[in-house]
């Protein structure tokens, strides 16, 4: 979800405004996805480098995290939407953290769309935690190093029990992944779209979904 920033730069409000229009993206999208079928998101909200931004917009930031969990969380549960906090649990703030808690355990039953938000997210830092654990294993003697697999390294990530990304949309004209499910994207599709965030609604969304439609997805076969 990337040019929030410019979007509200472009017409001379402040920085906040652009996220609290991507807000809005993000809702028509789940709202797309939900009439569509397509029953796993994950938004990149915040990544774990994120917090190098300058203080009033981290905490304008975490205010909006703080805010929209609670004026959402009635409707997005009404809509059967189960909600996922994927991220290091260790440094979130403890409200905002309290606030996610609250989300996953009220909507925990529900199926029709998983909504992952990875926040205070970085995948290199999954990465390493996976393989601590593995040594932790590998340590009490409960596996034995060539029985480590692809399987069980998933397991270790914070993405567990989720299908790998079918589609990667990164909007703003930044063609990078930027430390995000390096892992999981390994056979992803790819879309980069110029549009800005705040811009990016159901036309837009169509226009990827088609675009997807068009790929010819081989897994290294032919
Ligand atoms: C994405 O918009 C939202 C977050 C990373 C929280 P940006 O804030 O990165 O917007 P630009 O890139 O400065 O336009
Ligand atoms: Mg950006």
């Amino acid at each position: 979800m990337d040019g929030n920033g410019r979007w509200a730069t472009r017409k001379g409000l402040p920085r906040i405004a652009g996220h609290r229009e991507g807000v809005k993206s993000l809702k028509c999208i789940v709202r797309l996805c939900a009439d569509l079928g397509i029953r796993y998101v994950t938004a990149y909200a915040f990544s774990s480098e994120n917090w190098k931004r300058p203080v009033s917009e981290v905490s304008g930031l975490m205010k909006l995290f703080y805010e929209t969990l609670a004026s959402e969380l009635e409707d997005l549960n009404k809509n059967g939407v189960k909600i996922i906090l994927l991220g290091d649990r260790g440094n979130i703030p403890e409200k905002v953290l309290k606030r996610f808690q609250e989300a996953e355990e009220i909507t925990e039953n529900n199926k029709k769309v998983i909504l992952n938000i990875a926040f205070n997210y970085g995948a290199r830092q999954e990465i390493i935690n996976s393989v601590k654990k593995i040594c932790s294993l590998l340590n009490e003697g409960s596996i034995k190093a060539d029985e480590i697999n692809e399987k069980i390294f998933s397991d270790f990530l914070y993405t567990k029990d989720l299908p790998d990304p079918d589609l990667l949309i990164r909007t703003s004209g930044e063609y990078r992944i930027s430390n995000f499910l390096l892992w999981q994207t390994a056979y992803s599709e790819f879309y980069f779209t110029r549009t800005l965030w705040p811009d990016f609604r159901e036309n837009e969304f169509f226009k990827a979904i088609s675009e997807y439609q068009k790929r010819n997805r081989r897994f290294g076969k032919i």
